[in-house]
C-alpha cells in the first residue's frame, strides 16, 4: 500500500515530459530520450525515491527502537526477548543489500573459503552479485531490441537519417537567425546590394509603392528625379535608406519604416541607387546637389556586400 504513491510519483516526471512533447511536436521517443530535461527529471525522481526509501527506513528504525525502549520500561524479561527479536530480524536495508549482493555474512565465510592460499591471501567463492547479473541480462535484452529496432526491422532512424534530421534542424535555426539578422539592418550598416534577387525584389517594392510620386522609371513627379546625379538628401546608400525609412514628412515623402521591413527597405534603396544613370521617359529637372560617388567608400562597401547579400537573399 505504501509503495503505490511512490510508484505514481516515479511515473509523474516522465509522463509529464511525454505529455508536453505530445502537445508541442507529437510524441516521439527519439526526441524524448534525447531531451536533457527528461534525464534531469528522471534522475531527480530516482534520487527522490531513494531519499524517501531512506527516510522510511530511518523512521522504521526509530519506531523499532522506541518499541524496544517501551518494552524495556514495561518489563526487563520481555525486553531481553524483544531485543533478541529486533536483532534477529534483518532491517529493510539489510534485506535489500542481501538481495542485491547475496554476500555471505562474515561469520559464514568459512563455508565458501577455497583452499587457494597465495602467501596468506585467500579466495572466497562468492556468487556473482545479483545486481551485476541483472545488469548483464538487461544489456543482453537491450542489445537484441536494439539490433531488431535499428538493423533488422529498420524502424529506428539510421545514422544518416539522424544526421539529416540534425542538419534540417540546424538549417531551420539558421533561417530563423538570418531572419532576425536581416531585420537588424539600419542606416548605419545598410549595404548597396547589387545581386539580381535583391534588385528584383527592390523593383517590385518600388513599383508597388513609389511610382505615384517618383514615376515608374524614377523620372520624378511630385517627388524628385531618382535617376540623375543630383540628390536633395545625398546619394549614398545610407542617405537613400534614411530618406526611405524616416521620410521627409513636411515635403510629402512618406516614412516607410512601418510599412516595409528593414530588409525590404535595403532592397528598395539598392534599387533606387541602381536607377542612377538610367534614362527615364520624362525626367524631372535636377534638384539638390551633385552627388559624386566616393570611390574608396564604394569599394569598401562592395567588399562587404557579398556577406550581407547572402544574408538578405536567404
Ligand atoms: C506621396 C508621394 C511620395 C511617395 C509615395 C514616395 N515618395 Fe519619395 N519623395 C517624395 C518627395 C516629395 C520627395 C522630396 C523630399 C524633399 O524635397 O526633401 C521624396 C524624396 C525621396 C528620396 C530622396 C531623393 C533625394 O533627392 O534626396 C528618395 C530616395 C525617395 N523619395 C524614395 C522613395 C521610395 C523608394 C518610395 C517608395 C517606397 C518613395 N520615395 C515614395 C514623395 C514621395
Amino acid at each position: 500500500m505504501k509503495k503505490i504513491p511512490l510508484f505514481f510519483l516515479l511515473l509523474f516526471g516522465p509522463v509529464a515530459m511525454a505529455q508536453e512533447q505530445q502537445a508541442t511536436a507529437g510524441f516521439d521517443w527519439y526526441s524524448l530520450l534525447n531531451d536533457l530535461f527528461f534525464w534531469m527529471f528522471f534522475i531527480t525522481f530516482v534520487l527522490l525515491i531513494l531519499t524517501l526509501v531512506t527516510v522510511n527506513r530511518a523512521f522504521n528504525a526509530i519506531k523499532e527502537l522506541m518499541t524496544a525502549q517501551k518494552n524495556a520500561i514495561q518489563s526487563t524479561e520481555v525486553e531481553a526477548e524483544e531485543q533478541v527479536m529486533v536483532e534477529a530480524r534483518p532491517s529493510l536495508y539489510q534485506r535489500i543489500m542481501y538481495a542485491l549482493t547475496k554476500a555471505k555474512p562474515i561469520e559464514k565465510e568459512a563455508d565458501i573459503m577455497l583452499d587457494h592460499d597465495y602467501d596468506g591471501i585467500k579466495e572466497l567463492d562468492n556468487s556473482l552479485p545479483p545486481w551485476w547479473v541483472w545488469g548483464f541480462y538487461i544489456t543482453i535484452i537491450y542489445s537484441v531490441i536494439y539490433l531488431l529496432h535499428f538493423h533488422v526491422l529498420g524502424t529506428g532512424p539510421s545514422s544518416i537519417e539522424e544526421l539529416e534530421r540534425e542538419l534540417a534542424l540546424a538549417e531551420k535555426q539558421k533561417e530563423e537567425y538570418l531572419k532576425t539578422a536581416a531585420n537588424l539592418i539600419d542606416e548605419n550598416n545598410v549595404q548597396y546590394l547589387t545581386a539580381e534577387a535583391n534588385l528584383a525584389n527592390g523593383r517590385k517594392i518600388y513599383e508597388q509603392n513609389c511610382p505615384s510620386c517618383h514615376a515608374i522609371d524614377g523620372g520624378g513627379l511630385v517627388g524628385p528625379n531618382l535617376t540623375d546625379d543630383y540628390y536633395i538628401h545625398g546619394g549614398s546608400i545610407q542617405d537613400i535608406f534614411k530618406v526611405i525609412k524616416y521620410g521627409v514628412l513636411e515635403k510629402g515623402m512618406l516614412a516607410w519604416k512601418d510599412m516595409l521591413s528593414p530588409a525590404q527597405m535595403q532592397d528598395v534603396a539598392s534599387y533606387v541607387k541602381s536607377l542612377k544613370g538610367t534614362t527615364p521617359a520624362n525626367p524631372k529637372e535636377p534638384q539638390g546637389t551633385l552627388y559624386v560617388e566616393d570611390e574608396n567608400l564604394e569599394k569598401e562597401t562592395s567588399e562587404n556586400t557579398t556577406e550581407s547579400e547572402q544574408l538578405s537573399q536567404n
